[in-house]
């Protein structure tokens, strides 16, 4: 199944930056502002995310497919990751560590608490802004995949191969899935709207 392709950008207590690509990435239930990243236990990563309590989840496009390798490659905890892929600094406004300019919308997180599992550590973090590049929305605001092609992959024996989504143009509100059409979270949609 194709994977989504997250970069993770975090700071060391010294201020050090650091990107890493993540797949094992998702949401926690509606509506969507709780993260889960399966982290392996020597990730510069996640002894940023555990230093200072804060990770931004950067989604980029398809373009990104060449900064994956610059990302993911070992490189000591005292690189500046970004000088290494040649990508640019977004600042953040809630939490310091700052964002990579160019993907197209940033999560910016606090930790919400660790799981450790024998070689893993699953990150739990609280979205506290999320900003999406408006050249990225359709007029009515949705996400338009046709101008952002998300980053995507799936694995083979071998590697990963990239890909990117398809729009199947088919739409259903969640209070479809409801006996009265109604969603319950409705409410929590209307207050969170900016
Ligand atoms: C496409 C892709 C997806 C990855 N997903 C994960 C992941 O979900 N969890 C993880 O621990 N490592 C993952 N990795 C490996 C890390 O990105 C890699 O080990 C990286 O060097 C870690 O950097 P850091 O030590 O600076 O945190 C992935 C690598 C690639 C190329």
């Amino acid at each position: 199944m194709p994977l989504p392709i997250a970069f993770i950008s975090t700071r060391s207590a010294d201020k050090v930056r650091n990107i890493a690509p993540y797949s094992c990435i998702m949401p926690v239930l509606r509506p969507l502002d709780l993260i889960c990243l399966a982290s392996a236990k020597k990730r510069d990563t996640l002894n940023n995310i555990r230093e200072t309590n804060e990770f931004v989840v950067n989604l980029v496009g398809h373009k990104f497919s060449d900064k994956v390798i610059p990302t993911a490659r070992f490189s000591k905890p005292e690189a500046d990751e970004f000088e290494l892929a040649e990508l640019s600094p977004k600042p953040s406004s809630m939490i310091g560590a700052p964002g990579i300019a160019g993907a197209y919308a940033w999560m910016e997180c606090r930790l919400a608490g660790f799981h450790q599992g024998p070689g893993y550590t699953l990150v739990m973090g609280k979205v506290l802004r999320l900003e999406v590049n408006d050249a990225c929305l359709t007029p009515e605001g949705t996400l338009d995949l046709d101008r952002t092609k998300p980053l995507m992959m799936f694995g083979s024996k071998k590697g990963m191969h990239y890909c990117t989504t398809a729009d199947l143009n088919q739409f259903d509100p969640f209070g479809a899935m409801f006996p009265d059409n109604r969603d319950p979270l409705a409410p929590v949609y209307e207050e969170g709207t900016e």
